[in-house]
């Protein structure tokens, strides 16, 4: 099939080129021109694993184009897909949605034959009747389906999570698009991927609460993690006990920093709003969002409580400093929030990160990038492990350090504290 996705940020690139690998031609289309010229020189703007192999296979074999001529593309395309940005408004907590109706505006001027359109931008429900409403303007209905396919790729894991979803959603109102929609699809659901279909603002729905539930289980586990810190037990052990039980599932039940990303944070907000819209109270989201909102200071507290409330002069290094591993993803991390508090207090911050230095620090004092795990923790008095890269998996921490022992509060709960503590090291942990 012949697919169009505007936007190459991470939905569309990431989807752009499953789609191109699984056999149909696509063009990825974008306004910015810089990063169209980036990937026609086969350079990827986003950090993700396996992703440049398979834009380079895809663009050799000719199944997948980059373009600034959006028009040109819509017209070329049976298969259309929204994929741009729906942040959070300046003002407010609903999704800005105004990219997504500037390409409704784009489309409906090129619509030459029957095209299906597509949402995957993660959008409020009933955005997919306005852009029907903004496609019926300047064209016949017979012309067009408009169909919301949510995506639910993670960072990080994108690649398997489209090779291989739990499911497949598409809400739309009409036979014929979900026939085209189940046989694009058709390779993924042959190798046992759920395909449901359902109403168009279902679809719409389905996207956010399951952000806002997962979040919501984060959130749980959390708060459980601080009473297991009270109460002398270890929460991994309460993550396992619950996630036995088939109704709750293991999963989703690590605690760790406030949860962050492109995607969490934004969207427990914008279901928040949209229901609030609609005047029902998602009383148990709101709380989800405060909880995770009050949760870096909550950490904060813990590490003045390790430095003895003397944060001055002190040398804290980060590993790590996006909001989760194998991703240079920094939306909403918890380090954007703790690094700058600590900075105030007058301590010396190192931090070293897989995916390198961070323009998000450059104006903080006393912040300092470094290029190895071993240069960013000599001399240091606290390591704080705040995601779960591999690389920081199995650090032998004694070699890394002749003489001068650091404190380790690690965030991720990646080390046994005995295993640690035995090394002559003082260690803190979540939850146990
Ligand atoms: C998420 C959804 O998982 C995905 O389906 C959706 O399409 C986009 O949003 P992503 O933001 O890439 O994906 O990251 P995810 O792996 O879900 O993690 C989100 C946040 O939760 C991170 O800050 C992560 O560290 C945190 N997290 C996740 C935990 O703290 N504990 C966990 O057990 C799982």
């Amino acid at each position: 099939m012949k697919l169009c996705m505007i936007g190459t940020g991470y939905v569309g690139l990431v989807s752009g080129v499953c789609f191109a690998d699984l056999g149909n031609n696509v063009i990825c289309v974008d306004k910015d021109t810089k990063k169209i010229d980036l990937l026609l020189k086969g350079k990827i703007p986003i950090y993700e694993p396996g992703l440049s192999e398979l834009v380079n296979k895809n663009y050799r074999n000719k199944r997948l184009k980059f373009s600034t001529n959006l028009k040109k593309s819509i017209i070329e395309s049976d298969i259309i897909f929204i994929c741009v940005g729906t942040p959070t408004k300046k003002s407010g907590s609903s999704a800005d949605l105004s990219q997504i109706f500037n390409a409704a505006k784009e489309i409906s001027l090129s619509i030459n034959k029957f095209k299906i359109v597509v949402t995957k931008s993660t959008v409020p429900v009933t955005t997919g009747d306005q852009i029907e409403k903004i496609l019926r303007k300047k064209n016949s209905s017979k012309k067009f389906s408009v169909v919301s396919n949510p995506e639910f790729l993670r960072e990080g894991e994108a690649i398997r999570d489209f090779t291989y979803p739990d499911r497949i959603v598409v809400g739309s109102n009409d036979k014929k698009s979900n026939r085209l929609m189940h046989s694009l699809y058709a390779p993924l659901i042959s190798k046992g991927a759920q395909y449901i279909n359902t109403s168009r603002r279902a679809a719409e729905l389905i996207k956010y609460a399951s952000n806002a539930f997962l979040a919501t289980k984060i959130t749980f586990i959390n708060e459980i993690a601080n009473l297991c810190e009270n109460t002398g037990i270890n929460v991994e052990d309460i993550s396992i006990g619950m996630g036995l039980d088939k109704r709750i599932g293991g999963r989703f039940l690590r605690a760790g920093p406030a949860y962050g990303g492109s995607c969490f944070p934004k969207d427990t907000k914008a279901i928040t709003s949209t229901a609030d819209k609609f005047k029902t109270n998602l009383s148990v989201i709101k709380s989800v969002i405060r909880s995770n909102e009050s949760r870096s200071n909550l950490l904060l507290n813990k590490i003045y409580k390790i430095l003895n409330n003397k944060v001055k002069n002190k040398k804290i290094t980060f590993l790590g400093v996006t909001f989760k591993a194998n991703t240079d993803d920094m939306r909403d991390s918890a380090s954007l929030s703790m690094i700058p508090a600590l900075s105030k207090k007058g301590a010396k911050i190192r931090y070293f990160d897989p995916t390198g230095y961070k323009k998000e620090f450059s104006k903080l004092k006393n912040v300092q990038n470094f290029e190895n795990i071993k240069d960013s923790v000599q001399n240091t008095d606290l390591v704080i492990i705040h995601t779960e890269w591999n690389d920081f998996k199995s650090i032998n921490f004694k070699n890394l350090v002749k003489g001068k022992k650091f404190t380790i509060y690690d965030m991720r709960n990646i080390y046994s504290p005995s295993k640690i503590r035995k090394q002559g090291f003082r260690y803190f942990s979540i939850g146990r």
